[in-house]
């Protein structure tokens, strides 16, 4: 079965209201591919997810950069999957690697948080992803598998995730994954699923990269058997945010 293309923006703790107007201006003009061929989602901070949501093109969709693990209520600062649905945004990434490392989100909490944001009708951004350490330990497949494992043991639908293979080398730092890389990782994740969930979510769940992605090296990454897209973080702030979407061609 066709994975549809997939290029998420993350915006991360970045813009001001102008600056996220004018990034807005600039989407909203672009000449694409339409929705049949590429799903496009961008993710700006809270504060300014109804105004992106209000004025984004309606062939682009909006998602949060993380939620609550459970109902909301005295959790001071954190905002709920109740609060996103009731604003009417579809998306929410969770388990990104700053939030593991900076945030001490375990692979555990992460798991919680999916299950619960779906349970609540949010479709999943899930990020995994091992560090330079890991990956020199060898240890690559064995961080990953242990992150998306926590996720599997307390989700039976995958309907609504999509996983982004993000190592942490390659997150801000201009180190691109080699497409090689990226396709070796993907391809296990994949074989992972399909011994561990079921053939048919291995076929189906869009399996994205992250981590430097930009519009010089998106083609060759996205042409690769098992990348499904991309999840782009200071790329997407820019003009060249389109040059990636146009990869999906
Ligand atoms: O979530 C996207 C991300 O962490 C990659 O960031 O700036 O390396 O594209 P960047």
């Amino acid at each position: 079965m066709a994975r549809k293309f997939f290029v998420g923006g993350n915006w991360k703790c970045n813009g001001t209201a102008e600056e996220v107007k004018k990034i807005v201006n600039t989407l909203n003009e672009a000449q694409v591919p339409s929705q049949d061929v590429v799903e496009v989602v961008v993710s700006p901070p809270y504060v300014f997810l109804p105004l992106v949501k209000s004025t984004l093109r309606p062939d682009f969709h909006v998602a949060a950069q993380n939620c609550w693990v459970k109902k909301g209520g005295a959790y001071t600062g954190e905002v709920s999957a109740e609060m996103l649905v009731s604003l009417d945004i579809p998306w929410v990434i969770l388990g990104h690697s700053e939030r593991r490392a900076i945030l001490n989100e375990t692979n555990e909490f992460v798991g919680d948080k999916v299950a619960y944001a779906l349970a609540q009708g949010l479709k999943v951004i899930a990020c995994v992803g091992e560090t330079l350490e890991q990956r020199e330990a060898g240890s690559t497949m064995d961080v990953v598998a242990a992150q998306t494992k926590a996720i599997a043991d307390r989700v039976s639908n995958w309907t609504n995730v999509v996983i982004a293979y993000e190592p942490v080398w390659a997150i801000g730092t201009g180190k691109v994954a080699s497409p090689a890389q990226a396709q070796e990782v993907h391809d296990e994740l994949r074989k992972w699923l399909a011994k561990n969930v079921s053939a048919d979510v291995a076929a189906t769940t869009r399996i994205i990269y992250g981590g430097s992605v930009n519009g010089g090296n998106c083609k060759e990454l996205g042409g690769q058997a098992d990348v499904d897209g991309f999840l782009v973080g200071g790329a997407s702030l820019k003009p060249e945010f389109i040059d990636i979407i146009k990869a999906a061609e």
